[in-house]
């Protein structure tokens, strides 16, 4: 970590979770300090975390906690990509660099009884993320959305704090009430 500013982020976000044990009063104290941070972003981002990807989002990650407590990336979104459905396992706050980032929420009508079948979920609203906003999500019952950039309009890039290693989520198929685990190396899209 080069930069001051991501420095005094981290060190913030590492004493505030530490002493908080509910993931909604984690992301109350962390979205203020993403809010600063998406202000100083250019002065610790580089050329690497910025890079994108033809075939779907990139996930570049900044930063991840020795203990696996913290996790930060940049995500990359070129025009016409999106996530497929899916949960994050974790609390996590999310702030805007460029551009439109667009999230299509999910309401989930059964309860999580730990099942992977037998999943209603019906769509919810949309939120338009320009640049400088700032949201967040917490678990069980988790945040359930698609999230990217249509086709019409510009690239999008975003920074992600999540309360873990983000190496693995569920990924919903909606029509057939169903959820898959998905692995994914915690520094790879
Ligand atoms: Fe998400």
């Amino acid at each position: 970590m080069a930069s001051s500013s991501l420095e005094a982020f981290i060190s913030q976000a590492t004493a505030q979770t530490r002493d908080r044990s509910e993931p909604a009063d984690c992301v109350l104290a962390l979205a203020p300090l993403m809010l600063e941070l998406i202000e100083r972003a250019t002065t610790f981002l580089e050329p690497q975390h910025y890079r994108s990807d033809a075939n779907h989002y990139a996930r570049n990650l900044v930063y991840d906690a020795p203990d696996a407590s913290l996790s930060l990336y940049v995500l990359v979104w070129s025009s016409g990509q999106w996530t497929p459905v899916h949960d994050h396992g974790s609390w996590g706050v999310v702030g805007v660099l460029e551009g439109v980032l667009e999230e299509r929420n999910y309401v989930r009508l059964s309860p999580d009884c730990g099942a992977d079948e037998g999943i209603r979920l019906v769509r919810g609203g949309v939120i338009l993320l320009g640049r400088g906003a700032v949201t967040s999500f917490v678990p069980n019952p988790d945040h359930i959305h698609v999230t990217g950039v249509p086709l019409e309009r510009s690239r999008a890039v975003s920074l992600h704090l999540y309360g873990r290693m983000m190496n693995s989520f569920n990924t919903y198929d909606v029509s057939s009430g169903t959820r898959q685990r998905v692995s994914v190396k915690h520094n790879e899209s």
